[in-house]
């Protein structure tokens, strides 16, 4: 379908704790963000409560709309298409962010495109940094996935690695809760580690010379043997020299990845690229291969619906509408080339 530069998509984001609605021009020009965090909510449950978060979606999902809307300027009469999150993700939750879309785009007589999260987060980078040239490497490390996927054109993606048992984002929570730091993790060992010694305890680094792939599973083990065994440690360092071992794999095989597809950037994408260690190394990293290094802003790598409204717009653009029977599927996968 073609699709100028000015076409307004409204993008709405409900796929775990985050009620987000936004509005992008064309793929790249942001007039609103909109993100109401659920996370005072589960806080106290250590954790995302499935059913917790589906009704705080009902109850946020229209205010959080009309805020968009009225922070862009923007009337339905402007509306080019409604792109909602249909996976992977919480059922219910999902399922709030699609009916939604599903009734607006209905209403306003637009079209309503469906999004995969995953490939949402590969568009954050671009909306900052709209001429971001291919194939680029992308590090896509959330709560549910750790991938490195290589990104050879608008909607064509190769999967160089992904983890063999938990995601980067899960190994920080795990790890927080495990250090008693509370929920969500990431953010709260990122805070404490700024206090410790990186290099205070040696943990594993699973994998690290051995292809694309990762493994956290052993790290998250390893860190509770450790603690167990030396109660007296200081938090401060576990937390530090745990993330130093995540961030290390990290940074080196997405480099080695830009190397193996002679990728002139690498870019990063989900939750966890919010980390300041994971920042800082990766931009070293880049500038000692001589390739561009492209951050998202915080707020673009973790949930938001800028980023849906982006993928939207090249989804519309590369297959045209969906079809409005389309349903909400918690396991979806990136589609991939061989
Ligand atoms: O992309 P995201 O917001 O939601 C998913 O699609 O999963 O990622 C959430 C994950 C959580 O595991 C959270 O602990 C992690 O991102 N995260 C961080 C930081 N901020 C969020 N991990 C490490 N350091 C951070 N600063
Ligand atoms: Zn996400």
């Amino acid at each position: 379908m073609p699709l100028g530069p000015d076409a307004l998509i409204l993008g709405i984001e409900t796929s775990c704790d985050e009620t987000a609605a936004a509005l992008v021009a064309g793929a790249t020009n942001v007039l609103s963000s909109v993100v109401s965090s659920q996370v005072e909510l589960h806080a106290q449950y250590g954790g995302v409560v499935p059913e917790i978060a589906s009704r705080a979606h009902n109850q946020l999902i229209i205010p959080v709309t009309a805020r968009a809307m009225v922070e862009a300027g923007i009337d339905e009469r402007n509306m080019t298409a409604v792109a909602a999150t249909t996976g992977p993700g919480l059922i219910g939750a999902l399922l709030v962010g699609v009916s939604a879309a599903k009734a607006l785009a209905l209403t306003w007589g637009v079209p309503f495109v469906a999004v995969n999260h995953l490939e949402a987060h590969l568009y954050a980078a671009f909306l900052e940094e709209p001429e971001l040239q291919f194939p680029l490497v992308v590090l896509l490390v959330s709560g549910g996935h750790t991938m490195l996927i290589s990104m050879e054109d608008y909607g064509r993606y190769r999967l160089l690695g992904q983890t063999l048992d938990d995601a980067a984002g899960e190994a920080f929570d795990k790890v927080a809760r495990f250090l008693g730091l509370g929920y969500p993790g990431g953010p709260a060992i990122d805070r404490v580690a700024m206090q410790g010694d990186p290099q205070a305890i040696n943990f594993p680094r699973a994998m690290l010379n051995d292809g694309l792939d990762f493994s956290f599973s052993g790290l998250k083990t390893s860190v509770i043997n450790h603690v167990r065994k030396n109660p007296s440690v200081s938090t401060p360092d576990v937390a530090a020299s745990f993330q130093a071992a995540v961030v290390d794999v990290l940074v080196t095989k997405a480099r080695r990845a830009a190397r193996d597809v002679g990728a002139t950037a690498l870019a990063l994408g989900g939750g966890v690229a919010a980390n300041s260690l994971l920042r800082e190394q990766f931009l070293t990293a880049c500038t000692e291969d001589g390739i561009g290094g492209f951050l998202p802003s915080r707020s673009m790598c973790t949930d938001n619906a800028a980023m849906i409204a982006a993928a939207g717009w090249h989804r519309l653009r590369l297959d045209g509408p969906s079809p409005l029977d389309v349903g909400a599927d918690p396991n979806m996968k990136l589609a991939t080339i061989a």
